[in-house]
């Protein structure tokens, strides 16, 4: 690991794939679900931490737990369906049941359990740390470490600006995400989420389509002389910043010049105008993405060293015309669908990413972009053009810090 450039056993190898899921995804903060799609009390979904199962659900007093998934009997997962309801969750094996807050509630012959046997010390075991964030929910196997505000840092500033697209003030997640996945390591896909330099080449067929079809293209913004500006913000956040650049949200028809009184109305009109004029690619460390032209969030989720799954998730601004919503879950499936003009080509480059580096002959892979015109930005950022490698230079400095590797050391990480 240097400054410029990372090791290809980063990609590559299975030990520090291990590594990565005990350090970065179950020992900090870690999105886990959006508390839209748990709107009843027993609404349930099931995740990961890292490499280990949890059941995410809202309990009859309102709040959202998250439980390790592992039944405290002999140990086997409770609950196997992705998502659902249920006033309770009963293991399969031997029939014992716990309740949404996780208290074991019911033992099957309870007579051959002798006296020492205490239910209340037998509950499904809570995930260290909990915390929300306006309706995004995030967790931590580690009981202690900086709280989720402190990590979100300088995120929070461009999060919040995203969310307060929604005049009355939530998000509501489609359930129903858009799923993909592809043959390479994770971190090529968190890479390429903030990389400006690819897509006049990757996506030059979907930008010709763009430029037949609507006039409209994304090819001009992703040039150093656009004034786009791609942002490293410090704990592995990182940002690719168009606005005032791309269209944000067009609020030239009668659907959003509603929509943007209803903003003015709630935000006055300079707060109105950023959060209408806003960009933004938001990359939150180590697996949420946010694009907020195309409203969706994506979860990223490591399954092996060369094999990620992502999730896309849509998203509805509360209180937002119909047609905005609409025409931006239109925006998304035209882009990041299994069948769409955009995304796919990514897929491709992170598998070919994945088979080169089997070379052994060229052990570095560059980041060197625009080192030398790094400039500082507002609340620590790290400013750089839309094409410069600056937020994946940010990405490998916190992963350094979070293996334990010194960023600039000379060795092989
Ligand atoms: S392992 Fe769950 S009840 Fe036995
Ligand atoms: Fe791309």
């Amino acid at each position: 690991m240097r400054a410029d450039r990372v090791h290809r056993a980063v990609y590559t190898d299975g030990e520090l794939f291990s590594l990565e899921l005990e350090r970065i995804f179950e020992d900090g903060w870690v999105f886990v679900a959006h508390e839209s799609e748990l709107p009843r009390p027993g609404d349930f979904r099931t995740t990961q931490l890292g490499r280990q199962p949890v059941i995410v659900c809202r309990h009859t007093d309102g709040q959202v737990r998250v439980l390790m998934n592992r039944c405290m009997h002999r140990g086997a997962l409770v609950c196997r369906e992705e998502r659902g309801h249920g006033a309770s969750f009963r293991c399969l094996y031997h029939g014992w049941t716990y309740g949404t807050d996780g208290s074991l509630r019911s033992v099957p012959f309870p007579g051959g359990y002798g006296e020492g046997f205490d239910p209340a010390a037998l509950g499904l075991i809570p995930a260290p740390r909990v915390a929300v964030y306006r309706g995004f929910v995030f967790a931590s196997l580690a009981a202690d470490g900086p709280d989720l505000a402190t990590h979100l840092g300088r995120a929070r500033h461009y999060l919040d600006l995203i969310l307060d697209a929604a005049p009355d003030g939530g998000v509501t997640v489609h359930p129903d995400c858009e799923r993909y996945s592809y043959p390479g390591n994770w971190k090529l896909q968190i890479e390429n989420l903030l990389d400006g330099y690819h897509p006049n080449f990757t996506h030059q067929i979907a930008f010709d389509i763009a430029e037949d079809r609507r006039g409209a293209s994304g090819r001009r913004a992703n040039r150093e002389e656009s004034g786009a500006t791609a942002r490293a913000l410090g704990n592995g956040h990182g940002l690719l910043e168009y606005s005032g650049v791309n269209r944000g949200y067009r609020a030239d028809d009668a659907d959003s010049a509603a929509y943007r009184v209803r903003l003015q109305e709630r935000f006055g009109a300079e707060r109105a105008a950023a959060v209408l004029g806003a960009d933004l690619q938001l990359f939150i460390f180590p697996n949420l993405f946010f694009q907020n032209a195309r409203q969706h969030y994506r979860v990223v989720r490591p399954l092996a060293v060369d094999q990620t799954e992502v999730r896309a998730y849509p998203y509805a601004l509360a209180g937002a015309p119909d047609a905005v919503n609409a025409r931006h879950a239109r925006d998304l499936g035209w882009w990041a669908s299994a069948a769409a003009f955009g995304q796919p080509d990514d897929l491709e480059a992170f598998a070919r990413c994945q088979e080169g580096l089997a070379v052994t002959a060229a052990p570095w892979v560059l980041f060197s972009r625009g080192l030398d015109r790094e400039r500082p930005g507002p609340g620590g950022e790290v400013i750089g053009d839309v094409t410069d490698e600056v937020p994946q230079r940010g990405i490998y400095r916190e992963w350094s810090r979070r293996m334990g590797v010194a960023a600039g050391a000379g060795g092989r990480t």
